[in-house]
């Protein structure tokens, strides 16, 4: 007989490494290159970890909280979840620890999409101010959808990058200029589904084309961490940029998180550039950015090349890794940060 996976935390030691020792100098650095406190749009869940270990740099918190994860919402479902989550941001508030927040009843994905979250009162999803950290934190597969009814009752099916999607064009729609932020998504690292397979069959670019001779003969478990990021690269590259926003990948993190599940970690600094008729030119190559080689993070906090997941073609840097250095050293930092 199987045993039941013990109850998840989303605070396994890694995670908390990520939050305190990757993320937060990043977070840091914006917060004194914007001389103001944070924005945060993201899923933080009921104890909000993130918030609690960000909340320096936090000024706003917009939260998105399923009610039952991964079944479609319904309204028969408790909403003990998102109740728990407003009581937590409600107390740091009230602290005087955050100046405000709003907590949104549903997938991100739904809410984004309908326009509308599940609460009872119908909360509309609107934004006015530049946000200045994205923190989506999904516990599922890049390509798995969730389903939701839209304004008619019909079923409708949408996808994480749907909302990515739908966020950087509320992003781009807000009237300020020299927009920055740092995006963090998170994603369980096995792949599934049509669109995976469409993208490994024909991916469209040479590059990635390329790349993927790597790994013909591999089991899928061993080459999920490079497709994936394969997968993100190419498709938050085409959003971003669809949207005069410049993206700055940082190395891949592939960790283990409660339960040992196989996780990955992006990074992806955000900057907005001129409108013109042309979209805006990735500021690294994709061939250079798939040659970065994926990183994990030891015990100690310390962020270093995953040795097992190292390609021959990767361009490795020996030594510890840090997430500010490596991104004062990037081509985005030198022209628009600097
Ligand atoms: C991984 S946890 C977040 C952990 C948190 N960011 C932290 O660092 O402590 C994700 C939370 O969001 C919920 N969730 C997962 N996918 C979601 C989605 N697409 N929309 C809204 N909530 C989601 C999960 O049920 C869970 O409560």
């Amino acid at each position: 007989m199987e045993l039941p996976e013990p109850p998840v935390k989303f605070n396994s030691t890694n995670k908390q490494l990520i939050r305190s020792e990757w993320a937060k100098p990043l977070l840091a650095y914006l917060h004194d290159d914007l001389q103001k406190k944070l924005i945060y749009v993201g899923l933080p869940d009921t104890e909000a970890h993130d918030v609690k270990e960000w909340l320096d740099y936090l000024d706003v918190v917009y939260a998105f909280q399923c009610r039952d994860y991964p079944k479609p919402s319904s309204p028969d479902q408790s909403r003990k979840n998102v109740i728990a989550l407003e009581n937590t941001l409600r107390t740091l508030e009230r602290q005087k620890l955050l100046s405000t927040y709003d907590v949104y009843d549903g997938y991100i994905e739904e809410v984004l999409l309908r326009g509308y979250d599940n609460s009872p009162t119908t909360k509309e999803f609107s934004q006015q101010e530049t946000v200045t950290i994205y923190n989506l934190d999904f516990c599922g597969q890049v390509t798995s959808p969730i389903v939701y009814k839209d304004q008619k009752g019909i079923s409708r099916k949408a996808f994480k990058f749907n909302a990515v999607d739908k966020l950087l064009y509320s992003q781009k729609n807000v009237d300020q200029a020299n927009k920055k932020f740092v995006l963090f998504l998170t994603l369980h690292c096995s792949y599934d589904g049509k669109e995976f397979t469409d993208f490994l069959n024909n991916p469209q670019d040479r590059d990635i084309e390329e790349y993927f001779k790597n790994f013909s003969g591999m089991s899928k478990g061993k080459k999920a961490p490079y497709l994936i990021k394969a997968f993100v690269y190419h498709q938050l590259t085409r959003f971003f940029t669809h949207h005069f926003f410049t993206p700055e990948f940082l190395p891949t993190i592939y960790y283990k998180g409660d339960n040992d599940h196989p996780l990955l970690f992006f990074t992806v600094i955000g900057t907005q550039v001129e409108n013109s008729s042309a979209l805006p030119i990735p500021p690294v190559k994709m061939k250079n950015l798939l040659n970065t080689p994926i990183i994990s993070v030891k015990k100690d906090g310390i962020f270093a090349v995953n040795e097992a997941l190292k390609l021959s073609g990767d361009s490795v840097k020996n030594g510890d890794l840090e997430s500010l250095k490596i991104f004062k050293k990037t081509k985005t930092f030198t022209t628009f940060w600097k």
